[in-house]
């Protein structure tokens, strides 16, 4: 009798030509909508599902576990996975994998877009301009501040903070990054300097956050930190929202206590119409977009059904998170 195949559940709609190899190692179900899949139906789909290709927007937790006693790959779309206990996945053997590397540079590019559009004050001029208040030509109408020769602090040096750190060298930006263990690597080729954090938040006329959200992470800039750095200085949040805690961000924003921030992260998320942030001119706020190029978006998919299509035919997938299972 033939092997039956494994059920794949794939949360989103996404490229013909990532989900291609999916076809021929399972059976595979696809969420018609570019919507977030309910929970509700999310749950009914993994009854007999053996590999979930998710999103950063499903919560895979004990309860959806409990709910998928076939489950043995979960392929997260997304570098970051703080939407999944990977202890829970790990004590039952089901393996997860992320999608590192292949979106660095594009994220990357909107880290340094956040950076170049708050300073220059871009959301606010077009805002301008489309409601018909364009400001008249002036020495010192809408001026904003220099990136370039500015000093730029990264939060969390990692792969995408030295694709930020390249681009800076570029600005003749001077980088001061902090991270738990040194990083190397990027001392030596790009010219970064470790320094502690409150130095970094007080030197800094950038401040760029990039470290993943953890229980560690958590509200890791709140009001004494906001308040360690430069009245004239920037933050830009592209990690992830609860990182920054909104409301020490916004009373900061209000008071001129910093000069600006840029988000591409919120708290919550999606960030509701009427939050107080976004009465704010001195606050950029982008829906989650750093990965989303159309390439990037291809090549995150095309690694998310590679790693199932390892697994289910017995091989190593190439970027698992908890490999102590495999
Ligand atoms: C997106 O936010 C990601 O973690 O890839």
């Amino acid at each position: 009798m033939a092997r039956q195949l494994p059920k794949i559940y794939v949360t989103r709609q996404l490229p013909e030509e990532a989900l291609t190899p999916l076809r021929t190692c399972g059976t595979l179900s696809v969420w018609a909508s570019d919507q977030a899949v309910s929970r509700e139906t999310l749950l009914h789909e993994l009854r007999d599902t053996g590999a979930l290709l998710s999103m950063v927007t499903e919560r895979i937790d004990d309860d959806l576990l409990d709910h998928a006693p076939q489950l043995r790959i979960v392929a997260n779309m997304a570098v970051g996975y703080d939407n999944v206990d990977v202890p829970a996945l790990t004590r039952r053997g089901v393996v997860l994998t992320n999608t590192p590397g292949v979106l660095t540079e594009t994220t990357a590019d909107l880290t340094f877009t956040l950076m170049l559009g708050i300073a220059r004050r871009i959301g606010e001029g077009e805002r301008r301009v489309r409601a018909g208040q364009w400001p008249v030509w002036s020495p010192f109408v809408f001026l904003g501040t220099d990136v370039h020769h500015a000093t730029l602090g990264i939060i969390g040096l990692g792969r995408i903070g030295a694709a930020v750190a390249r681009r800076a060298r570029g600005f003749d930006m001077r980088v001061l990054y902090h991270n738990r263990a040194r990083n190397k690597d990027a001392e030596e080729q790009l010219g970064c300097t470790w320094v502690d954090m409150d130095t970094l938040l007080g030197e800094s006329d950038f401040v760029v956050v990039l470290v993943p959200l953890s229980p560690e992470t958590r509200q890791l800039i709140s009001t004494p930190q906001l308040k360690k750095m430069k009245p004239t200085a920037f933050l830009v949040n592209a990690a992830r929202g609860p990182i920054v805690d909104p409301h020490a961000l916004y009373a900061a924003l209000r008071d001129k206590a910093i000069a600006g921030a840029a988000l591409d992260v919120t708290d919550p998320e999606p960030l509701p119409a009427d939050d107080p942030l976004l009465t704010l001119d001195n606050c950029l706020v982008v829906p989650h977009v750093g990965s989303a190029s159309i390439a990037t978006r291809t090549r995150m998919a095309t690694l998310a059904a590679e790693n199932i299509a390892a697994f289910l035919s017995g091989q190593r997938p190439p970027t698992p998170v908890n490999p102590e299972v495999l």
